[in-house]
């Protein structure tokens, strides 16, 4: 009995994994983009899709998130001189009512952002977005920066009211969306947030994480 219930969990697990990668790994993108590597996050049904070019040390990035609504602001960033919301230099999509998306770069300075448009601290030759039943996927080209591979990374959702983004929950799904990211090996690790989660519960005001 112990041994069939331990088959039939692992089964299980199995199974979900499989579940993930298969939507991580066989997703068509709408202009049939190839990305070498994917990774499932671990919260707010949101996947990371990637080409990495050592030649030049940029990564080509497709950071799609599932069942968002037109009335849902997505953001995606890597924190390059610490971890969490603050420093995190994202990309935001805005999806429009026409079915549009507009995006952008924003250099998150505190937790007081609007997620104004600004340039990050490394450049960011491509961006676009669109939104595809329910999808909303941010295509961008980053040059990574001083050669780096491996960074604190953090993604986000919240409310979009009269085209503006506004601040985020603060429930668990918001507050774990940190982690790693290799985009040399593609390891990603979960969590790592250091003071982030303590630093968002003091302010309802703080947008991104
Ligand atoms: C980097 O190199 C790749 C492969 O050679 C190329 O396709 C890509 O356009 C280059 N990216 C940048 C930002 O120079
Ligand atoms: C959709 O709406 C946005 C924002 O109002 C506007 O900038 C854009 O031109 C519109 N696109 C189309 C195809 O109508
Ligand atoms: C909370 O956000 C407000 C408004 O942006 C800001 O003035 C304040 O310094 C923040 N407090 C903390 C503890 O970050």
């Amino acid at each position: 009995m112990g041994k069939i219930l331990i088959i039939l969990f692992c089964i299980l697990i199995s199974n979900s994994i499989v579940s993930d990668a298969q939507d991580c790994n066989t997703y068509s993108f709408s202009n049939n983009a190839i990305y070498a590597t994917c990774i499932s996050l671990p919260v707010q049904n949101s996947h990371l899709h990637w080409n990495y070019h050592a030649n030049n040390g940029s990564v080509d990035v497709a950071y799609r998130h599932t069942g968002v609504s037109t009335s849902t602001w997505v953001a995606w960033g890597l924190n390059v001189g610490g971890s969490g919301m603050v420093g995190a230099q994202s990309l935001v999509a805005i999806p429009n009512a026409n079915g549009s998306v507009q995006a952008y770069t924003s250099s998150v300075d505190g937790y007081g952002t609007s997620l104004q448009p600004s340039s990050l601290s490394f450049s960011v030759p491509v961006i676009r977005a669109e939104s595809i039943n329910g999808d909303v996927v941010i295509y961008a080209t980053l040059v990574l920066p001083s050669g780096g591979t491996s960074f604190n990374h953090v993604w986000q959702m919240g409310p979009v009211s009269n085209g503006a983004p506004g601040a985020h929950n603060l429930a668990s799904e918001n507050r774990n969306s940190v982690g790693t990211v290799n985009f040399l090996t593609g390891q990603a690790v979960a969590g790592g947030g250091v003071g982030g989660s303590i630093l968002h519960r003091r302010n309802v005001s703080h947008i991104l994480n």
